[in-house]
């Protein structure tokens, strides 16, 4: 596997990351056994970032990972963490605390559940408007200074944001969704990336399943699948969002690779600060996902991939409009 450096102060990680999250909640039952194997699968395969968030599974997705690294060397992999998001007992949400007293008492639970004395990287999965971002990142970076964290990241903000907060610690890098269906962090977010030096892990690279392939009208989701509640996953804008999926499968067939693969090969085209996040919870999942690293796209396969898939072709938003409120990214 090639490695990418994440940012010009971050650590050297596999070209492609493994986002744990599916393996715990958002997208319906998950098989434990399958998931720890897939999780081994990945590291065998030279996987080295591995990402994961606290409110996932309310602590089951890190509970997850250590038995994961049960028997392995722990420093062969780089445990990126977010925290900030507040669940309830029936898996509800409940807003968002990133004041630093909470965010070290996020941290005192996550290095238990991890059974680890660090994390990699630590970020706030969105940050709330009333603590400055000036504040989160202090109180991160005092955490990198004792030690209990060695790099910081962020999630899903704005431009002006990244560039606020670097200035106070040196942020390793953004995670953002990024895809051929979500291409808005190519207006300023990724060139402010780009300027200050700072990594891009993408995350949403197959749109959640729905540029997979894989995805068709009959799949049925479950309620605590929250696909199911996402736009571009009901009526017409499924109809249309899949029409751009047979778009890219006409030009990835003749080519030998799936739709999937050549998804994640875009993205890796991107730049080579930008690492995606498989969300592979199957062996045989990431097995196609690991192909991409592997595909060389031309400039001709790149300008028939985007006449195929113009940039803003999709249909619905990326997250429902309460969601989309909050997100620090999408503000102008
Ligand atoms: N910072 C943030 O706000 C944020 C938000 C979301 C996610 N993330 C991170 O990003 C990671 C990636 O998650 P994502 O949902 O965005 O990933 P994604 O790669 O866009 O979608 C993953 C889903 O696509 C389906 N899929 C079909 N074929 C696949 C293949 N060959 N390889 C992988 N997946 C395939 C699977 O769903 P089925 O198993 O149902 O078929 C899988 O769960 C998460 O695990 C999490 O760590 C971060």
């Amino acid at each position: 596997m090639n490695t990418r450096t994440l940012g010009t102060t971050g650590p050297t990680v596999s070209a492609l990351g493994l986002g744990l999250m599916g393996m715990s909640d958002l997208y319906g039952a998950a098989d434990e056994a399958e998931s720890i194997a897939t999780i081994h699968a990945a590291l065998d395969a030279g996987i080295t970032l591995l990402d994961t968030g606290d409110f996932y599974g309310m602590g089951h997705n890190e509970l997850l990972l250590r038995d994961a690294l049960r028997g392995r060397n722990r420093d062969n992999a780089l445990i990126s963490v977010k925290f900030g998001a507040l669940r309830d007992a029936d898996g509800g949400w409940n807003g968002v605390d990133v004041r630093p007293a909470a965010i070290k008492n996020f941290l005192a639970y996550t290095l238990r559940r991890l059974g680890t004395d660090h994390v990699d990287i630590y970020r706030p999965a969105r940050l709330s408007p009333d603590v400055p971002v000036e504040d989160v990142v202090g109180a991160l970076a005092e955490l990198v200074k004792a030690g209990h964290i060695r790099h910081i990241g962020l999630s899903e903000v704005s431009a002006e944001t990244l560039r606020r907060a670097h200035a106070v610690h040196p942020i390793t890098d953004l995670q953002i969704e990024y895809s051929l269906i979500s291409r808005n962090p190519e207006t300023d977010i990724l060139p402010t990336a780009r300027e200050l030096g700072v990594g891009i892990t993408a995350y949403g690279v197959l749109s959640r399943g729905l540029i997979s392939g894989h995805w068709t009208t009959r799949r049925e989701t479950s309620d605590a699948d929250f696909r199911s509640h996402l736009p571009r996953f009901s009526g017409d804008n499924l109809d249309r969002n899949l029409a751009l999926v047979d778009a890219l499968r006409a030009i990835a067939e003749p080519r030998g690779v799936t739709v999937a693969q050549i998804a994640i090969a875009w993205v890796l085209a991107r730049g080579e600060n930008i690492v995606p996040l498989i969300g592979a919870r199957r062996r045989d999942r990431l097995t196609e996902a690991l192909g991409a690293a592997a595909i060389t796209l031309t400039e001709a396969d790149l300008a028939a991939i985007e006449a195929a898939i113009p940039a803003g072709a999709a249909a619905g938003t990326r997250y429902d409009e309460a969601q989309m409120a909050h997100l620090d990214s999408e503000r102008a």
